[in-house]
């Protein structure tokens, strides 16, 4: 909604706009106006920031009177749903666009192959997205990638994807680049691995709040006031709204302990998140395992309810049906 009110702000107070001929509705183009070439169109879409769901809408590019172009630009309907094939099974229609989704799992139960999955398909769907590693090498994610088939390399250098390793020691410092990136490269996905170690730095006396920071620097000793279960919960909650800022379908990756009565190590994000896909993995016997997904809760959206079983094949995750 905003992003639509600052587009429609923009082109209303743009001098370009003056000979508008036409506004039209016509399937998925909203408004026709008259531009000299294409490389105007083009630039003048590039200084409006106009994102991806953007552009010109090629069968609207005719000749009109004698030299100018009317040129379509075209607003796709705003799409509801995220596509995830993976998850086909399972949510037909893919992850609600917008919403905070926690993958919860006990370690090497394939979130972090869900999730690279989830990244690569946007991109190449033309939706940009950018996968977070706080605790891995970024080399290590993008050959985890390619033993799938996923050649984030090509998707990179097209600025389509973009893997990157945050540290996590300074919370607001890592929002920043977080923010910067995503808007820099227009993202729409967003994985964040994991948001159990970026939780637990949000305990850390270094992310407190600077006057608090500073008063606790200026007496000898940290008062025994400071609940720091309290300020790591509240700490999470402003990283967790700060995410959301970023309006992008956002995977957060929350690491298990093995026997575990909660979705997350912090017991905030389960209830803050709009859905929660659990991933387990089962040791059966000497030689056999077995891995299983499913959706605990989904905002918004019907489900497959049950246990999924999955299998990691060579080309990733795969739900058997
Ligand atoms: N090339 C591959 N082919 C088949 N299976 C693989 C391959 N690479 C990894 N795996 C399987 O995937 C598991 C790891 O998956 P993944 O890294 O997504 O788990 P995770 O839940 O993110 O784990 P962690 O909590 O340690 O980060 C490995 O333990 C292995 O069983
Ligand atoms: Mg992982």
């Amino acid at each position: 909604m905003l992003v639509r009110a600052s587009v429609l702000t923009y082109l209303l107070v743009n001098p370009l706009w003056n000979n508008i001929h036409n506004w039209g509705e016509s399937g998925r183009t909203s408004n026709c106006r008259e531009l000299g070439s294409r490389e105007e169109i083009a630039r003048f879409l590039r200084k409006g920031g106009l994102p991806l769901r953007f552009g010109i809408n090629k069968k609207f590019l005719t000749p009109f009177n004698h030299n100018p172009i009317v040129a379509g630009i075209f607003m796709k309907k705003e799409q509801k749903y995220a596509s995830f094939s993976l998850m086909k099974p399972i949510l037909p229609k893919g992850l609600p666009r917008n919403d905070h989704i926690l993958i919860s799992g006990t370690p090497g139960s394939g979130k972090s192959i869900l999730s690279l999955q989830f990244i690569y398909e946007g991109a190449q769907l033309g939706e940009k997205g950018i996968y977070v590693t706080l605790d891995s090498k970024r080399e290590y994610i993008l050959e985890q990638a390619s033993q799938f088939g996923m050649d984030f390399g090509k998707l990179i250098s097209e600025g389509k994807a973009e893997v990157l390793h945050l540290d996590p020691t300074d919370i607001y410092a890592f929002l920043d680049d977080l923010k910067n990136k995503a808007s820099e490269m227009g993202a729409e996905r967003i994985v964040l691995d994991s948001l159990s170690v970026l939780s637990v730095y949000c305990a850390s006396y270094r992310n407190l709040p600077e006057d608090l920071m500073d008063f606790l620097q200026s007496t000898k000793y940290v008062p025994p006031i400071i609940d720091s279960s309290s300020m790591k919960k509240q700490m999470l909650y402003q990283v967790l709204s700060t995410l959301r800022e970023l309006n992008c379908t956002t995977l957060l990756i929350s690491e298990l302990p093995k026997e575990s009565n909660w979705f997350s190590r912090d017991t905030v994000s389960e209830f803050s998140s709009d859905g929660i896909i659990l991933l387990e993995y089962h040791i059966l016997g000497a030689t056999g395992a077995s891995r299983s997904l499913s959706v605990v809760k989904m905002r918004r959206s019907k489900y497959a309810e049950g246990v999924h079983e999955f299998t990691i094949t060579d080309k990733g995750i795969k739900i058997l049906q």
